[in-house]
């Protein structure tokens, strides 16, 4: 693919002015939320889609979530219903994709539902973000701006670094203060569904909606896609519930250290799962450029815990 010269924008009224043109126009820009950077295409134009998909080198299979500015504006797109309604009171904006039914005239490409009858939608806090979105007043299909397969950017140096060369522009905001990805819950179907643990705990969800919420089966293809196992992959090697690293090896701590303990980075020296989750991928990004192997501490399943062990299994999933 021609090699383009990626322009870094402010968020101010210039920078959201610009990145607004260059959607409008089909291009490629990264912008920030307050999980991830995302990789933004104006999601009812099937060529500027397509070249996510190329520029991240990404299975075409993935469906995409496209971000909006608002409740109202997801309803453009999507059937809504009641669960839907409840769940954007409480949470958006926010960490929180729901997954719905597309409505007759959506105008949304085939390429971001990947030929699904349904769509993500996601309606993201960030004030960068949300500036861009109100400034476009349209749907952005993003996935995390990182080349397929490897850790999520939570900085606009990411961006630059995975992507640099290959989008026309990046909206630089800082970093991400949640780190990971949107919590995806499926609506379409009987009963409300995890699709993916992210960064809104699965508690909270079923605190608003009054009952557990069913878990995805990882063998069900159409609620499954882009669970690709081997994700989010440092390039090292990397093992998880290590109590200890074993020589050679990087060790990625959670919690305060013992005495004769030591660890490379901490992602939380209190144990704080969210500030952990915050650290995650900057801290495997750091590791990473290191080149040897990473053991991980271990980190506790619950509330964001679940999402963080979740995004770590993945990055230690053998790959090929
Ligand atoms: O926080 C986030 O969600 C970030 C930021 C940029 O918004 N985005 C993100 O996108 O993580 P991506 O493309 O890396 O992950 C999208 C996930 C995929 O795992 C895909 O399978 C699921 O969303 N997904 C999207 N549309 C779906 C649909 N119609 N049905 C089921 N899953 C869907
Ligand atoms: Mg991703």
């Amino acid at each position: 693919m021609p090699q383009l010269s990626t322009e870094i924008l402010a968020a101010d009224g210039p920078g959201f002015a610009r990145a607004t043109e260059l959607l409008r126009q089909g291009a490629l820009v990264a912008f920030p939320t307050e999980t991830v950077y995302g990789l933004g295409a104006d999601a009812r134009q099937g060529q500027a889609v397509a070249a996510i998909y190329e520029a991240k080198g990404r299975p075409s299979f993935n469906p995409l979530i496209a971000h909006v500015h608002s409740a109202e504006a997801a309803q453009r797109y999507v059937r809504w219903n009641d669960l839907a309604e409840r769940l954007a009171q409480a949470f958006w904006p926010g960490p929180l994709t729901l997954v719905l039914p597309l409505r007759d005239g959506h105008g949304i490409s085939p390429l971001v539902t990947a030929g699904l009858e349904t769509l993500g939608l996601r309606v993201p806090a960030h004030p960068a973000g949300q500036a861009l979105l109100q400034a476009l007043d349209g749907p952005v299909a993003a996935p995390s701006a990182n080349p397929s397969g490897r850790i999520s950017p939570t900085t606009a140096a990411h961006v630059a670094g995975g992507l640099g060369g290959r989008i026309a522009a990046i909206l630089d905001d800082g970093a991400c203060g949640v780190g990971l990805e949107s919590t995806i819950i499926g609506l379409a179907g009987p009963e409300p569904m995890l699709l993916r643990p992210g960064g809104l705990a699965a508690e909270e969800i079923e605190a608003v909606l009054g009952r557990k919420l069913v878990m995805r089966n990882v063998h069900d293809p159409l609620t499954a896609p882009g669970q690709l196992l081997s994700h989010y992959a440092p390039g090292a090697s990397v093992r998880l519930n290590a109590s200890t690293a074993a020589p050679g090896e990087l060790y990625l701590g959670f919690g305060p250290m013992g005495n004769a303990q030591t660890c490379d980075l901490n992602l939380s020296e209190t144990g704080d799962l969210a500030e952990a989750a915050a650290n995650l991928f900057g801290h495997l990004h750091r590791l990473d450029a290191l080149g040897q192997p990473i053991a991980v501490a271990p980190i506790p399943d619950h509330g964001l815990g679940a999402a963080i062990n979740d995004r770590l299994r993945r990055a230690a999933a053998p790959r090929d």
